[in-house]
């Protein structure tokens, strides 16, 4: 029988990868998806935990979904509520006591036991609650055969977990200790991407570039080796990977920008804050001279490379000096584009429990004063390519219709006049202007 699926999906790109593998999974057991929750049979929420808005959404999205359920009961239909993600891992069954209408909740490990664990909900009309680590990799258990997906850019879960404890975040809690996945588990999915089309594919980790996972010969080996044997399969045009903890940038990886061409020339490279003595109680590993040498060289490797990153503003005991040593890195580095939020202190660690927190009104100042700097060097990076040629993967038709979309290398989005035939195909462009954080170009020839 046919049913409908709705997946709302919060938070990071490891998020948006498993949604997909939950609608491969659920596609197996007879739903489709669609997109809006009041024809549903099956809702579910793929939750962040990362700051408190995140996990906040997801209750009051959980308020909209009783009354529907409700109606829908009313009605004599049926419509089933799952839970998944970060806060199911990080609060469990508190949420079936906060929403009691909820039938499963499931963690980010245990997303594949969703079929079986709706037939037990029907059968002793309980919710069920699943946020074990099972010892079985979710990975072997996961369809890898791409029913879904018939973009041309896709994500692909390399990594998974991280060891780092950085003292602001909730991740090593809600996502567990660091797994690589084997070389030729990547490279088959990658195969089967490939095949249905893909023609970019971002590896992801937590951590992504600490991958260490095994190849054929059973070595131990690195992303560097991985992303060289991706870039093995023919048609396949662009890859990336997120996101890289600066502690984990080896030399191979940094090398393997200046060979490797189907590697995009960006990297995101969060440093989160200018500060060494933020960094340092921060648990990050390194100090602001660490990470100016390797921004250097993969500048020596690799030239037109640009550079991404997450700050985090206020964090406890942050002085306007500390502050300033962010902004001074900034205009130092000149990042192309970035993400930046206000510190929120998150239950069960470290950070949240210092007494020399700042107030919310300095927080929201600082976020204020670095977001303008931040768009200052995005605008300053997107004018720099008016009057050149660009690469862009020809995506889709824009919203007016009359003119296509294109995402560049430094992942800008790109307007263009052209033939709906080259949607797919990556090629040259001229740049004419910049549109708010949109380049307009124009092709050549
Ligand atoms: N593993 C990545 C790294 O180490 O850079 C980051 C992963 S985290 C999902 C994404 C970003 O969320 C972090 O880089 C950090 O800037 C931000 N973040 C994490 N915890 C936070 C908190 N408690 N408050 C504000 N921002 C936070
Ligand atoms: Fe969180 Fe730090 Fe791990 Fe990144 S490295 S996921 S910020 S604990
Ligand atoms: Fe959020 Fe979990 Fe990703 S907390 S950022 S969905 S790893």
């Amino acid at each position: 029988m046919n049913k409908n699926i709705f997946i709302k999906t919060f938070g990071c790109q490891m998020n948006v990868y498993d949604s997909d593998k939950m609608l491969e999974i659920l596609s197996k057991s007879g739903y489709s998806s669609i997109d809006n929750p009041s024809d549903a049979d099956l809702v579910i929420l793929n939750t962040c935990h990362i700051r408190e808005k995140a996990g906040e959404k997801v209750y009051s999205d959980l308020g909209r979904l009783r009354k529907i359920k409700a109606k829908k009961k009313s009605a004599g239909e049926k419509m089933s509520i799952v839970v998944a993600g970060c806060v199911a891992q990080a609060e469990g069954d508190e949420i079936l006591k906060r929403a009691p209408f909820v039938d499963i909740v499931v963690g980010p490990q245990t997303y594949h036991k969703i079929p079986d664990l709706l037939k037990k909900v029907d059968e002793f009309d309980k919710a069920e609650i699943d946020i074990s680590f099972p010892l079985e990799e979710k990975f072997n258990l996961i369809p890898q055969d791409n029913l879904n997906k018939k973009q041309l850019s896709s994500f692909l879960t390399v990594q998974e977990g991280c060891d780092k404890f950085c003292t602001f975040c909730v991740v090593p809690y809600t996502r567990g200790s660091e797994y690589s996945r084997s070389v030729e588990e990547i490279v088959a999915e990658a195969k089967v991407l490939v095949s249905s089309g893909v023609k970019e594919i971002t590896l992801l980790g937590q951590n992504v570039n600490a991958y260490h996972g095994q190849a054929n010969n059973g070595k131990e080996v690195g992303l560097d080796y991985v992303i060289n044997r991706i870039a093995e399969i023919e048609n396949l045009d662009r890859i990336r990977f997120t996101t890289s903890h600066p502690r984990d940038m080896k030399k191979n990886l940094i090398d393997l920008f200046g060979y490797q061409k189907k590697l995009m020339p960006l990297i995101h490279l969060p440093v989160q804050s200018g500060s060494d003595k933020i960094l340092k109680d921060m648990n990050r590993g390194h100090n602001i001279e660490d990470y100016k040498k390797i921004i250097d060289s993969l500048k020596v490797v690799r030239p037109e490379i640009s550079f991404s990153s997450d700050f985090i503003v206020g964090y406890p005991g942050e002085t306007e000096n500390d502050f300033q040593s962010t902004i001074n890195l900034v205009e130092e580095v000149k990042f192309s584009q970035s993400f930046s939020f206000i510190f929120s202190p998150r239950p069960g660690t470290p950070a949240s429990l210092r007494n020399n927190q700042i107030s919310d009104e300095i927080k929201k100042n600082r976020l204020y004063e670095l977001q303008k700097i931040l768009n200052r060097e995005r605008t300053r990076f997107n004018v720099s390519f008016v009057g050149k040629k660009l690469n862009i993967l020809l995506e889709k038709v824009s919203s007016s219709g009359d003119e296509f979309i294109g995402k560049s290398e430094y992942l800008q989005p790109v307007k263009i006049k052209c033939s709906k035939s080259l949607i797919g195909q990556t090629f040259n462009v001229f740049v004419e202007s910049v549109e708010s954080n949109c380049l307009k170009a124009r092709s050549i020839n």
